[in-house]
């Protein structure tokens, strides 16, 4: 049975590797909502942070437990909107394809290249048809907001790039060096193994979405550094967990200040092949 909490969330966070909880929510609440997708990558804890109700999901399960390719992907994005969320801010660990960014830097990921090969990355299909614009996978409004927020909390060594090019792979091995020049070759600036299904489907689902990458690594295409670890990955995230979580408070403070329409908001209206009254 379908069981949506009655509170209403306009803000959706997905927490990566290493960002598990958002610590700033209070009045915290624990929901288990069931999709038609099955069940969500963890339970999503509904709290408040500066008035505005936020729900929070664990991508890969609170204790780490899906792979990239085992993330429920639609049931995630698919419970958030029943929640009502309008904006949804996706943090997610990656590995550096430039010398310029560097381990600890954050990158506001603007453009995506798919190099997944297993994943259900739409809602569409079984009589449904539908192709949202993708050309700009990311809301550019939302995705302002987000640069500003991580430049209103500064840290030493930490620094905060406008657009980035996140190559998506399967995983959840790390690329192989041919791989990973390949990616730079093709014009791949950060890599990671999970934010693009949210990206379109998010779209899909008429979500503002943006992306906040954290450099964790140089993947394996620098030699001098040798290839990437899950130590190496660990060891910086940890660093950079708490900050993340002051960068997701300055984010929602502006959101709760800014409610923005994105285009986003109305993708399936220029989106959607199949009639509305051929739908049953
Ligand atoms: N996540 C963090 N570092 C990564 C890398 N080098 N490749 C893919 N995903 C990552």
């Amino acid at each position: 049975m379908l069981i949506v909490p009655s509170v209403t969330c306009e803000i959706g966070v997905i927490g990566g590797t290493g960002l598990y909880k958002a610590s700033g929510l209070t009045n915290i609440t624990e929901h288990t909502i069931d999709t038609p997708f099955g069940p969500t990558s963890s339970k999503i804890v509904i709290g408040q942070l500066h008035g505005q109700n936020v729900a929070f999901i664990a991508r890969h399960d609170v204790g780490h437990r899906l792979t990239p390719t085992e993330v429920p992907f639609r049931a995630n994005i698919w419970a958030l909107k029943l929640l009502g969320v309008k904006y949804l801010i996706s943090f997610g660990a990656v590995g550096s394809l430039t010398l310029q960014l560097q381990p600890t830097h954050f990158v506001i990921v603007d453009q995506f290249i798919d190099r997944t090969k297993n994943r259900d990355s739409t809602f569409f299909g079984n009589g449904v048809v539908g192709h949202v614009s993708f050309g700009d996978p990311v809301c550019g409004k939302l995705s302002k907001l987000l640069k500003e927020a991580v430049d209103k909390v500064p840290k030493e060594g930490v620094q905060c790039h406008m657009g980035g090019t996140y190559v998506c792979m399967e995983g959840p091995a790390f690329s192989t060096r041919a791989e990973s020049k390949m990616y730079q070759q093709i014009g791949g600036t950060v890599i990671g193994m999970t934010c693009l299904q949210e990206a379109k489907l998010a779209r899909e689902a008429e979500i503002a979405f943006g992306c906040v990458a954290m450099v964790t690594d140089y993947d394996c295409w620098y030699e001098a550094h040798g290839n990437v670890t899950v130590e190496e990955v660990y060891k910086v995230l940890t660093g950079n967990a708490e900050y993340a979580q002051l960068v997701l408070s300055e984010a929602v403070k502006a959101l709760s200040n800014n409610k923005f329409v994105s285009e986003a908001h109305s993708a399936l209206s220029v989106g959607l092949m199949t009639p509305l009254n051929n739908i049953s």
